[in-house]
């Protein structure tokens, strides 16, 4: 059995620009709609459009929860420290960096025909920097943030308008940066959508006048045709460059082996799997058709989507993996855990501090179940833990837990290789410290890089090396055999 990662493993980390870039006032840069994710309960209270409220508005009426949106703003500052940043990931031996493109820094409102030059040349001078290291980056077009006068003016991906404006902005992109990025994503998580609609597709479904799931499911079917056509725009102009799709991979496991809770995993399954479905395969799997049915789910499909769908199928398979959930099919006996993702519990796993489960071999399973699905090349895009870092009274981070939690991972993958998985890279989530996306705030930490800024966005953003960034470092230059 070969369990050995192959020699041109991508071994790297991952960021999204929303999360880390900040500098969110300057080169021009518009409002993305995730700049005013805290901003909700108070635009609702007031009854306002989140744009018409001015920052003083804002701050005059601020509550202390709501404060922390300016660490979002903020990110990790790496609009200010992409060099020093990117050194020390080649320090690590970074093979490649995900990021992603901030859509309103380039086009502030996602409606102008040509793009801002200082974000151009921004991403220029990052791409440059990578490959002085030897970094192939890997770039997603749309790490969830859209211009916010989209989500404003249009409800964001409900409206088809937004397939022209995304199609103008992803072109630039390929025509732009082609002969620096070999790997693109189009869509981050393109199913988080469902369960977080502002967040995943810049929806305020009660603003819609479709039912909450047919707004829902309107969207991502634009989604879909917008990151179809962007992938057949690709291979038709730069057949080079390889473009993936990336989802949020939860594997379910029954609670028991009832065949209530089976059954009811199964379809589970099969609703996560309808994404890769459209994108891998260019269809939509009769199994959604008939989910829309039973729940009255209307789409108005694109004219000639089948076609679209067909022509604009992904080179690789990415997915971010986290935890993994428990299905029990009796309502009466379900045991949440009280977290983001609301889990049944499930007594064989520790959680991070969090709530979210610590499941490795699901990493093994996931890379399974995907590759024999789709016979494509897959790719860890996202996996990590969210922990509280302490800086300990000799000046250091011993993030021994983080360190046990990748490594035990690593692992993972290497068994998926043994079984036969074509595994291309994996990218650990936060390699840079950088505010979480369901929680927004810096507490809970992914890094192997330690940025000093706290939740309200204060702080001197100095880096500083974890006990993980001398491991990570290890494990790449041994592609991945030394994991002690
Ligand atoms: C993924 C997202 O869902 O999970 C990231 O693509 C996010 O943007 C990551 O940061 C971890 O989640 P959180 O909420 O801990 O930041």
């Amino acid at each position: 059995m070969n369990n050995e990662f192959p020699k041109d493993f991508l071994w790297g980390g991952a960021t999204s620009a929303a999360q880390v870039e900040g500098g969110f006032h300057e080169g021009g840069r518009g409002p993305s709609h995730l700049d005013y994710l805290k901003h909700i309960p108070f635009a609702k209270r007031e009854g306002k459009n989140l744009m018409q409220i001015t920052e003083a508005e804002y701050w005059e009426n601020k509550k202390q929860e709501e404060q922390a949106n300016l660490a979002f703003r903020r990110g990790s500052d790496f609009y200010h420290h992409y060099q020093e940043d990117i050194r020390m990931f080649g320090e690590m031996g970074f093979k490649t960096y995900r990021m992603s493109i901030a859509w309103s820094r380039l086009f502030p409102t996602g409606t102008e025909k040509t793009p801002l030059k200082e974000g151009v040349e921004l991403y220029h001078r990052i791409f440059k920097e990578c490959h002085r290291y030897g970094i192939e980056p890997l770039v997603t077009m749309i790490h969830y943030d859209i211009p916010a006068y989209l989500t404003e003016t249009l409800n964001g991906w409900e409206n088809p308008k937004v397939i022209d404006y995304f199609l103008n902005y992803t072109k630039f992109l390929i025509d732009e940066y082609k002969d620096e990025v070999k790997y693109w994503l189009t869509f981050n998580e393109i199913n988080m959508i469902c369960w977080c609609p502002y967040l995943g597709g810049g929806l305020f479904v009660e603003k819609s006048h479709r039912n909450r799931l047919s707004c829902i499911h309107q969207a991502l079917h634009h989604q879909f045709i917008a990151s179809a056509l962007t992938v057949k725009y690709a291979h038709d102009t730069a057949p080079n460059i390889k473009i993936g799709n990336m989802t949020q991979r939860s594997q379910y496991y029954p609670l028991t082996c009832r065949p209530e809770d089976v059954f009811l995993t199964l379809k589970n399954d099969q609703f996560n799997l309808f994404f890769n479905d459209v994108m891998v395969l260019g269809e939509y799997p009769y199994s959604i058709l008939q989910y829309y049915e039973e729940q009255g789910i209307t789409i108005d499909y694109v004219d000639n989507y089948e076609a679209i769908l067909k022509a604009g199928t992904v080179d690789f398979i990415s997915f971010s993996y986290y935890f993994t959930s428990v299905v029990n099919s009796d309502p009466e006996k379900r045991e949440p855990v009280e977290n983001f993702v609301k889990q049944q519990k499930n007594p064989y796993l520790q959680h991070s501090d969090w709530g979210w489960t610590i499941d490795p071999m699901g990493l093994r399973t996931a890379l399974n179940v995907l590759y024999d699905r789709y016979h494509l090349p897959c790719f860890v895009a996202e996996n990590g833990l969210g922990a509280v870092d302490v800086i300990a009274e000799d000046g250091k981070i011993h993030d021994d837990y983080r360190i046990a939690y990748l490594r035990e991972h690593i692992k993972a993958m290497r068994d998926a290789i043994g079984d036969g998985v074509e595994l291309m890279g994996y990218t650990t989530w936060g390699c840079l410290d950088l505010v979480s996306m369901s929680d927004i705030q810096m507490t809970k930490r992914y890094g192997l890089i330690y940025v000093d800024a706290d939740d309200c966005g204060r702080g001197t953003y100095r880096r500083m090396k974890k006990e993980s960034f001398d491991w990570y470092k290890k494990v790449i230059a041994s592609n991945g055999q030394n994991l002690e």
